[in-house]
């Protein structure tokens, strides 16, 4: 089995990082005061499909123990083997119709066969049509008491708000990186992958707070339980640190020339404009954190970069030509494909025109 599937989270202890969420979920489960509608909502792979699997198993366990369904009763084995009837998960991206809704709401009124609730997961619900979003609210309006809905969602700002305050909101969060780090240590154990430090960091960060990402980098990069780190460059697109360290320095120093020579090297190297860009704002970013407190760093960089931040570069630079810079790249539009070689090459040029 793939490992990100493997490791999907089965009981809410179990669950990295969302501890509001996770608490009040149990709470609500142990005093009996279900809502009916639930949004999470969040960035991708930070568990919500799996927490909402978590919950519907929850609601429905004839005998929990802890909040933690048993897995013995008919019910949680049934849920187990993926056998059990009343726990209905909805991809909204293939399924976005009015059609799809109404076939739902005749579904919904026939109460569940084994548990508590029938339970119905609508997934990336973001994506339903603006009727499909109708026929919804039209079932929230009137919610048959045996059913629970739980919305997941990537893009909240896509759903109208008739349908977000009929719900109770949970906000999911991008894991942190020593979070991510500590998980992917956990399931190199389980797996006897072995793993350096290094390469934990690389794919840590290159998750972006994606437990998901994480994961899946870490199954395409082990290979015979072995993580090579030429696989996670591979893999990675990487980027070595010391184009982007040089080029961010050689803009905060305003020596255009040298800006202009790196970049010229990096493209060389086989690396990629907006890449360089998105890394040194990344980079900047760091070093705008960091001298705004050096706790703020934890979350988001490894310890050696930290340091190499704080040792080295913080003492040295101006901030407020830190932060100049960062707002000139971020500026820079490294999403369309207008921005190559020589609009960044313009662009160091218009950030080190005399100020
Ligand atoms: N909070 C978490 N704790 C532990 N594992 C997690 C967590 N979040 C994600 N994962 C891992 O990532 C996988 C995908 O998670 P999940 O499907 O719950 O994410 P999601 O938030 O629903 O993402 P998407 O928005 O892309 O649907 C899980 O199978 C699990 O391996
Ligand atoms: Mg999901
Ligand atoms: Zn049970």
């Amino acid at each position: 089995m793939i490992l990100p599937l493997k490791y999907r989270p089965k009981t809410f202890q179990a669950v990295v990082g969302q501890s509001t969420t996770v608490t009040v979920l149990q709470k609500s489960i142990s005093q009996s005061r279900l809502s009916q509608l639930y949004l999470f909502h969040g960035p991708k792979g930070t568990g919500k499909t799996s927490v909402a699997r978590i919950f519907a198993n929850a609601v429905n366990c004839v005998s929990l123990t802890d909040i933690k369904p048993c897995r013995t009763c008919e019910i949680c084995i049934k849920i187990f083997e993926g056998k059990y009837p009343d726990i209905i998960e909805i991809d909204a991206a293939s399924n976005r119709g009015v059609e799809d809704m109404q076939k739902l709401k005749e579904n919904a009124r026939i109460v569940p066969l084994f548990g508590q609730r029938k339970v119905y997961i609508i997934d990336e619900v973001h994506q339903l049509s603006s009727t499909a979003f109708d026929s919804l609210l039209k079932i929230f309006e009137e919610p048959y008491p045996h059913i629970l809905f739980i919305l997941c969602t990537t893009d909240i700002q896509k759903i109208p708000p008739t349908i977000v305050s009929r719900c109770v909101r949970f906000d999911f969060f991008r894991l942190t990186l020593s979070e991510i780090i500590e998980r992917l240590e956990y399931i190199c154990k389980e797996e006897k992958i072995v793993i350096n430090d290094p390469s934990l960091g690389y794919i840590g960060q290159a998750a972006d707070g994606s437990m998901r990402d994480a994961i899946s980098i870490l199954d395409q990069c082990s290979i015979d339980n072995k993580v090579d780190e030429q696989i996670i460059r591979d893999v990675l697109g990487y980027i070595d640190i010391n184009y982007v360290i040089q080029f961010c320095a050689s803009l905060l120093t305003r020596k255009e020339k040298d800006a202009i020579i790196v970049h010229g090297q990096y493209l060389q190297a086989g690396g990629d404009s907006k890449r360089l860009i998105k890394e040194s704002v990344k980079f900047l970013h760091l070093i705008y954190l960091g001298y705004l407190d050096s706790s703020l760093l934890d979350d988001e960089t490894t310890k050696d970069i930290k340091q190499m931040i704080m040792e080295n570069v913080i003492p040295i630079i101006d901030i407020e030509t830190v932060k100049k810079t960062l707002i000139h790249l971020s500026n820079l539009k490294i999403y369309s494909w207008e921005t190559g070689p020589i609009e960044v090459d313009v662009s160091v040029a218009q950030l080190c025109e005399k100020e």
